[in-house]
């Protein structure tokens, strides 16, 4: 591949799970300890903001137990090496890509070390609980949110994935199920657009069949060998 092309990676919860977090779907997901519907939506927040807190304030809290792996770590060395366009998606609410010294990324689903308030809708950088309401530092109105988006909600970063997808050579899959909109679509934009098509992941997923290869394994093993391969 000439190193003047575009290239779009997606992430999911795959790429994060040999730093020990939990995916959701697999066997010991996160959400079979909860139904989604109890953590993941705003009439859930609504309903039961204890609930909800102290879900994101458990995986915000795990997040100082682990590190970047080498998946991560290939991502950051493409990103300071590849000198054409590149833009890395993440579902991942973790910081693990950044940890790992990723720049040119965007969460698409927000991240767990930021806080939304609800009052004044500023957005701040936030490492500890919010179980106990405190008050929004800017506004001082008990109104901070987990910065997550919720099922139902619209994602961020929309126009910048879909620009950078109708221009993409190249459009990676790494670690996700391809369960959840819009994400799961991305693959069929990219193809559309005439880019050529990746996915690595543990188990082929349910777009698997969209991809033009499908490299099924650890992204720990799989991910630096592709990226190897991309700046040889
Ligand atoms: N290496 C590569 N892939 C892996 C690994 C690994 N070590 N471990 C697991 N996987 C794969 C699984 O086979 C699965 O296909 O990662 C995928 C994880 O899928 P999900 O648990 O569904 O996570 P994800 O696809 O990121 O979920 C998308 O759904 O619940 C919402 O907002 C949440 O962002 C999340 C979105």
């Amino acid at each position: 591949m000439t190193n003047r092309r575009n290239i779009v990676v997606l992430t999911g919860a795959g790429i994060s799970a040999e730093s020990g977090l939990a995916t959701f779907r697999g066997p010991d997901g996160l959400w079979e300890g909860h139904r989604v519907e109890d953590v993941c939506t705003p009439e859930a927040l609504a309903r039961d903001p204890v609930l909800v807190h102290r879900f994101y304030d458990a995986r915000r809290a795990a997040l100082a137990h682990v590190t970047p792996n080498p998946a991560h770590a290939a991502l950051a060395r493409l990103d300071a090496a590849w000198p054409g366009g590149l833009l890395i998606v993440t579902q991942n609410v973790d910081d693990l890509h950044e940890r790992a010294g990723a720049r040119r990324m965007l969460h698409m689903h927000g991240e767990l070390l930021s806080a939304l308030c609800t009052a004044c809708g500023r957005r701040r950088r936030w490492d500890g609980p919010m179980g106990g309401q405190p008050p929004c530092p800017a506004c001082d109105t008990a109104a901070l949110r987990p910065d997550i988006v919720f099922f139902g909600e619209m994602p961020y970063g929309m126009a910048r994935i879909e620009q950078a997808l109708a221009t993409a050579d190249l459009f990676v899959s790494i670690g996700t199920s391809g369960a959840v909109y819009p994400a799961a679509g991305f693959v069929r934009t990219a193809r559309m657009h005439g880019a050529a098509t990746l996915e690595i992941n543990l188990e082929p997923s349910q777009g698997s069949a969209l991809f033009d290869e499908t490299r099924v394994g650890p992204a720990g093993v799989l991910v630096p060998k592709w990226v190897e391969a991309v700046l040889a």
